[in-house]
């Protein structure tokens, strides 16, 4: 394939990815979105194996290469199961921020290019910049993965002094980083090179580790645009128009990510790119503290239920995590057809962060063919809770609960909330009194107009279903 063939199929590529995110921003054109987005990494893939720039004898190690790595994607998308998405998302980027210090020790080592003058300075401060942001997006991949998964705890790790350790983090690579374009051997180079990769793979681990539960959803869209700018500086090593445009779309669609998500947690978006978060949302989790239930419930059987269900004129449903869990999201859409059949307003409210990815609960709803126009977002509904009769919490926690508003000292002080216990009847739907993800009590349990309706969300979905229909 000649070059400017190939440019052109890199332009036909970028192009596509940039419809693809366009498709992905309203759920009735994500499917046409995706679609894009994969014909145009085919054609990106395509351009650059058969370009003028790989060698016949190369093509064979990319082919292997795609075999190998193609057949682990194949796996992993076929047993993940949903509710494990963010954490195979978490995965991937850690693969990116590898890919980014591998890519860049490789140029660095390569002697094979010789470069004078002001653009060697270039070519290692690309070489410098790449490894610091790939390291950091490595490590801090992999804890956020290790947290969303459950192996590492949700209690934030502060450290004393720990934004003092993160300064003098920032002053020693910046030291090294003059050290390193001052080397004039590679010998020489890969000390400073080296010592700033161990620093950047502990602080990345040390941002991460001091994220409170409530927080993560924040640093997942911010390590998802930190494998984009990782990304856009492989690029600028490799010298590969395509990885830089793409690289800078996934760094600047995740930033615009990141500031929607601290809107939606109301977190100081400068403060979070500064590394002042987690410490932000009032003190960490105790355990035994505030996740200790206070106070008594009142259970409902899925009977009564139905009959709160059957009696009321509007109904708000908010499902979470635990619909995800339960997999319910069919079910959901069974009892809301009924409803809506004898001509009860049923709606939807979306928390921006339920679940355990941005989008999480709306592609369920959409998988379930729930009618798009019926799911609104939190800020379009949340006034309407107090003309709501019967409000259905499905499986979750963290995003209903009223201390976020009336606890100061809550680790979720300040998150907005759907307010739910506004309806004249709130139902909550969980198997116990166990909390959600940030570890806290949730005073709605115990408010006198709310009810529990304990056990898992799908099998007593199925019996409301049941009771509805008989
Ligand atoms: P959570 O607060 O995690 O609560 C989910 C609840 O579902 C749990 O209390 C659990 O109680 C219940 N549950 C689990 N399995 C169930 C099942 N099979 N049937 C019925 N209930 C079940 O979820 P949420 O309200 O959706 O809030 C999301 C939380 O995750 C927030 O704290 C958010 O910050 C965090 N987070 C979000 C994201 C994004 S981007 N969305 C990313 C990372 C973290 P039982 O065990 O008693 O059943």
């Amino acid at each position: 394939m000649s070059q400017s063939l190939a440019t052109v199929a890199y332009l036909g590529a970028a192009i596509l990815f940039i419809l693809s995110l366009g498709g992905l921003s309203n759920p009735e054109t994500s499917r046409r979105g995706n679609l894009f987005g994969m014909v145009g990494m085919a054609l990106a893939v395509l351009a650059t194996v058969f370009g003028p720039r790989v060698s016949s004898s190369g093509i064979a190690w990319i082919v292997g290469a795609l075999v190998i790595g193609g057949g682990i994607g194949l796996y992993a998308a076929k047993v993940v199961k949903m509710t494990q998405m963010p954490e195979l998302v978490a995965l991937m980027h850690s693969l990116v921020g590898l890919a980014a210090c591998l890519v860049g020790f490789a140029s660095y080592v390569d002697t094979s290019i010789q470069l004078q003058g002001a653009e060697k300075i270039i070519h290692e401060v690309e070489i410098y910049v790449g490894i610091l942001i790939g390291a950091v997006t490595f490590s801090g991949s992999l804890i956020a993965f290790g947290k969303l998964n459950g192996k590492i705890g949700g209690k934030p790790l502060l450290l004393p002094g720990r934004h003092w350790l993160n300064l003098a983090a920032l002053l020693i690579v910046i030291w090294f980083g003059r050290e390193f374009l001052r080397a004039e051997t590679v010998e020489q180079g890969m000390l400073p090179l080296t010592v700033m990769t161990v620093i950047a793979l502990l602080f990345g681990i040390h941002m991460v580790m001091a994220i409170g539960g409530a927080d993560m959803p924040v640093v997942v869209s911010m390590l998802n645009s930190y494998s984009g700018w990782a990304a856009a500086a492989t690029g600028f090593m490799l010298s590969n128009d395509l990885l830089i445009v793409t690289g800078a779309l996934v760094g600047s669609s995740g930033a615009i990510l990141s500031y929607i998500m601290c809107n939606a947690m109301n977190r100081n978006f400068i403060s979070v790119i500064a590394g002042g978060f987690g410490s932000g949302g009032g003190a960490p989790a105790k355990k035994g503290d505030a996740a200790e239930p206070q106070g008594e419930v009142v259970p409902v059987a899925a009977t009564e239920t139905a009959e709160l269900l059957r009696d009321a004129k509007s109904v708000i449903i908010v499902p979470g995590y635990g619909m995800a869990v339960a997999q319910a999201q069919h079910t959901v859409n069974e009892i809301v057809k009924t409803l809506r059949e004898k001509g009860t307003n049923v709606r939807f409210a979306i928390h921006p962060v339920a679940g355990r990815m941005p989008g999480h609960m709306n592609v369920l709803l959409a998988e379930a063919k729930v009618p798009y126009d019926i799911v609104m977002e939190m800020d379009e509904i949340n006034e309407d809770f107090p003309e709501a009769d019967v409000a259905m919490v499905i499986g979750a926690n963290d995003i209903v609960n009223p201390a976020a508003q009336d606890d100061p000292a809550s680790p979720i002080a300040g998150m907005p909330v759907l307010e739910v216990w506004k309806a004249k009847t709130s139902i909550v739907m969980k198997r116990s009194m166990a909390s959600g993800y940030a570890g806290v009590d949730n005073p709605l349990f115990y408010k006198d107009n709310n009810r529990m309706l304990f056990g898992d969300a799908k099998k007593m979905l199925d019996e409301v279903l049941a009771a509805l229909k008989g």
